[in-house]
């Protein structure tokens, strides 16, 4: 359909045209993880101030959707307070579980366009890989 062949251009933009690659120095918090899958790795450097992501970017090596989908998440979670940018990726795991995932209170923007992912299995993991790290960045898995 026209909206599948717009998202194609969507994951491709971002894979061709990354937004925000490259390391943050400065005593950012990095996070190394790869897919167990394939071996591809992503490396997330965030800053974090007053519980809100002030910058985000990512480095390392994978297939085309784990990479959109790092471009995009940095993208999305850019400028949030922590507690959203944690709501967007439960949010991003629904859609790739193919449930319902958009109530409204957030603006997706891009990532929308990796819903179609859910429909192949053995890439979730690829599209996301930048969503863990980003979680165990903001220490979600200490919590846990
Ligand atoms: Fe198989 Fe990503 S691990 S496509
Ligand atoms: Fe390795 Fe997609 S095939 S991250």
């Amino acid at each position: 359909s026209n909206l599948d062949q717009l998202y194609r251009q969507v994951i491709m933009d971002h894979y061709k045209n990354p937004r925000n690659k490259g390391i943050l120095e400065d005593g950012a918090l990095n996070i190394n993880m790869n897919n167990p899958t394939c071996g591809d790795r992503i490396q997330l450097t965030l800053k974090v101030e007053d519980g809100k992501i002030e910058s985000a970017k990512f480095d390392g090596e994978g297939c085309s959707i784990s990479l959109a989908s790092a471009s995009m998440m940095t993208q999305a979670v850019k400028g949030l307070p922590v507690e959203d940018a944690l709501k967007l990726a439960k949010i991003f795991y629904d859609m790739m579980l193919g449930n319902d995932y958009d109530d409204g209170s957030y603006d997706l923007g891009d990532i929308e366009a990796l819903q179609g992912v859910s429909k192949f299995p053995a890439r979730i993991k690829c599209a996301t890989l930048a969503w863990k790290a980003m979680e165990q960045g903001v220490g979600k898995q200490e919590e846990e």
